[in-house]
C-alpha cells in the first residue's frame, strides 16, 4: 500500500479527483484546514481516506502533520495541491501582498517537500507532484503574482528532481489550462466563454485528466525535474 497525501484536500479540484485517487493499491491521506467538512464530505461521497487538519502556511502545524502520516508509515506520493487564485495588476501588487501569495503557493510545497524527503530518501522511493498553472506560461492580465508563485515552483521542482535523482525519488508539475473545477466555479460565465475560445479543443478539463497525469507521473521512475501540460491545446512549449 502506497500513502497519496494530498494537500488543500477541501478544494474543488480535490474534491472532483479524490474518488478516483482512493483506490488500490493507494491509501489517500488528506489535509486540509476544515477538517470536519471534509470528513463529512469523504463519507458523503464514500471516498476511503484519512483527514488531517492543518494550515500550511505554519511550520509547526506542517511539522505535525507528517509525524500524523508516520502512523500511516509516511508519505510516498505528495501532491502539493494547495494553492490560491489572485489578480491585481502589477502597478498596484505589492511585495507584502505577493508574499502572502507565495506563502500559500510556493512555501507550503517547500514546508511539505522538505519534511516528506527524509522518509522518502530512507525508503529510496518517492514521488513529489506539485500542481502549476498554464498562466505560469501563458499570463492573463493582472496575474504577475500568480505567475510568479507558479513559475517558482516549477523551478524548485526542478532543483528537486536533481538533489534526489539518484534517490528514486522524482519531482515533477503539472501545469493545468482550465479545469472544469475549483476555482473555475469563481469565474463569471462571460469571461469563462471569453477564455474558452482560446482552448482549441473547446472545452474545459475534465477532474479524470489530472488523474490519468498523476498516475502517470507516479508509474514513469524516468520522468523527473518536468512540467506535464495539460490544458487543451491552449499553450503549446
Ligand atoms: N481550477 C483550475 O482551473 C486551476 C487551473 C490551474 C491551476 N490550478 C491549481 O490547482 C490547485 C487546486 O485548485 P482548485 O481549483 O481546486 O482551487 P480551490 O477550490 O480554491 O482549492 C484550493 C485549496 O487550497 C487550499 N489552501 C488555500 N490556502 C491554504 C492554506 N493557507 N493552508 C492550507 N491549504 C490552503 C484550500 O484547501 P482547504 O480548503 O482544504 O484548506 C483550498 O480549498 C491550486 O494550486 C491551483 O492554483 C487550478
Amino acid at each position: 500500500m502506497k500513502n497519496i497525501l494530498l494537500t488543500g484536500g477541501g478544494g474543488g479540484i480535490a474534491k472532483a479527483i479524490a474518488a478516483l485517487l482512493a483506490v488500490e493499491p493507494y491509501r489517500l491521506l488528506l489535509t486540509t484546514r476544515a477538517g470536519d467538512a471534509l470528513m463529512s464530505f469523504c463519507k458523503e461521497n464514500e471516498i476511503q481516506a484519512e483527514v488531517y487538519s492543518a494550515d500550511l502556511t505554519l511550520q509547526s502545524e506542517v511539522e505535525a502533520l507528517f509525524e500524523w502520516t508516520e502512523t500511516f508509515g509516511g508519505v510516498d506520493v505528495l501532491i502539493n495541491n494547495a494553492g490560491v487564485s489572485h489578480a491585481a495588476a502589477s502597478w498596484k501588487l505589492t511585495a507584502d501582498e505577493l508574499h502572502g501569495l507565495m506563502e500559500v503557493n510556493f512555501y507550503s510545497a517547500v514546508r511539505c517537500t522538505q519534511l516528506a524527503l527524509p522518509g522518502m530518501r530512507q525508503k529510496g522511493y518517492g514521488r513529489i507532484i506539485s500542481v502549476s498553472s498554464v498562466v505560469a506560461h501563458k499570463p492573463a492580465f493582472g496575474t504577475s503574482g500568480y505567475t510568479a508563485s507558479k513559475s517558482a515552483l516549477e523551478g524548485y521542482m526542478r532543483g528537486v528532481a536533481l538533489d534526489v535523482s539518484t534517490q528514486g525519488i522524482t519531482a515533477n508539475t503539472i501545469a493545468y489550462g482550465y479545469m472544469n473545477a475549483g476555482m473555475l466555479n469563481d469565474v463569471p460565465q462571460t469571461i469563462l466563454d471569453d477564455i474558452r475560445t482560446g482552448i482549441p479543443q473547446d472545452h474545459f478539463g475534465r477532474p479524470a485528466q489530472i488523474v490519468a497525469a498523476i498516475r502517470y507521473l507516479i508509474e514513469s521512475e524516468y520522468t523527473t525535474g518536468q512540467t506535464l501540460h495539460i490544458n487543451g491545446g491552449q499553450w503549446m512549449p
